[in-house]
């Protein structure tokens, strides 16, 4: 696992944004994992903007979200399919039906399958991006999620319904179901790409790097990826006890390369 600590949440975004260009540089054809959560928000508007400066294109590029909310329509304002609108998808010239976004309206167990034999059949994600939930989880992957688990119908801890009700009014209801990819599902992309900003994810992200690999932290599996790169930004990295192992290594990577990444 790669920790790169950047000196703000700005700075995370743009790091993370990068990541995406040099992949679609290196193959416009890529398959993208994609995330919601306020986290990605500023990489997605990276992204729109060097697409808008003619420096990237989503013309051959297929997504695959990580979740969706079960039993809000994708035209719901608080469903993961309008916030990819809204924060990604009308702004970028990607193809419609190349986004994907499991559907939280049929039937869960037969949507899962549907959806893991679609990325199947794109080849697999490339590069799958990454928030983090305080009790470690990734996707809607909740403590005690099997770490070898496939998409499925999750049921929300109430902490991460608490977390979430920012996005609703008070006078909306707010789902307590999500159908999400698997720990095992986030495994399989080739590359994943968590991105974590401010205190309050601090314990989280000193679990992830350096907690056991535990169920009751579901982001800890990514330690068992050979290719996992997690960028945070000063205060998530605050409770790190190798921080100054990681700068070091953030250094060295500049002096023989000229760059962070
Ligand atoms: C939701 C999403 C996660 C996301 C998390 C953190 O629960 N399902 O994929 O990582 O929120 O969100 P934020 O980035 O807003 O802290």
């Amino acid at each position: 696992m790669r920790v790169i600590i950047a000196d703000s949440p700005e700075a995370v975004a743009r790091m993370g944004a990068e990541q995406c260009i040099r992949l679609l540089q290196d193959k416009p054809a890529a398959v993208l994992g994609l995330a919601t959560g306020s986290t990605p928000i500023a990489l997605y508007a990276h992204l729109i903007q060097r697409r808008q400066q003619g420096e990237v294109s989503f013309r051959q590029v297929r997504t695959f979200n990580l979740d969706e909310y079960i039993g809000i329509a994708p035209q719901h304002p608080q469903s993961y399919r309008s916030f990819m609108q809204k924060q990604l998808f009308d702004h970028i010239d990607i193809l419609p039906e190349n986004t994907h976004i499991p559907s939280g309206m049929g039937d869960p167990m037969a949507e899962s399958r549907a959806y893991e034999d679609k990325i199947h059949s794109a080849g697999g994600i490339d590069l799958q991006i990454l928030g983090l939930g305080r009790n470690g989880h990734i996707g809607f992957n909740e403590p005690t999620s099997s770490l070898s688990s496939r998409t499925r119908a999750k049921t929300l801890t109430q902490e991460t319904i608490r977390d979430n009700s920012r996005f609703f009014s008070a006078d909306e209801e707010q789902p307590h179901l999500a159908i999400t990819m698997g720990i095992g599902t986030i495994l399989d992309a080739r590359k994943v790409m968590l991105l974590a900003a401010g205190a309050a994810k601090a314990d989280a992200v000193k679990a992830m790097v350096e907690g056991p690999i535990s169920a009751m932290h579901p982001a800890s599996a990514l330690q068992m990826h050979p290719s996992a790169l997690v960028i945070v930004d000063t205060e998530a990295a605050s409770k790190l006890e190798l921080i100054d192992y990681y700068r070091w290594v953030q250094s060295e990577t500049l002096r023989v390369q000229g760059a962070y990444l």
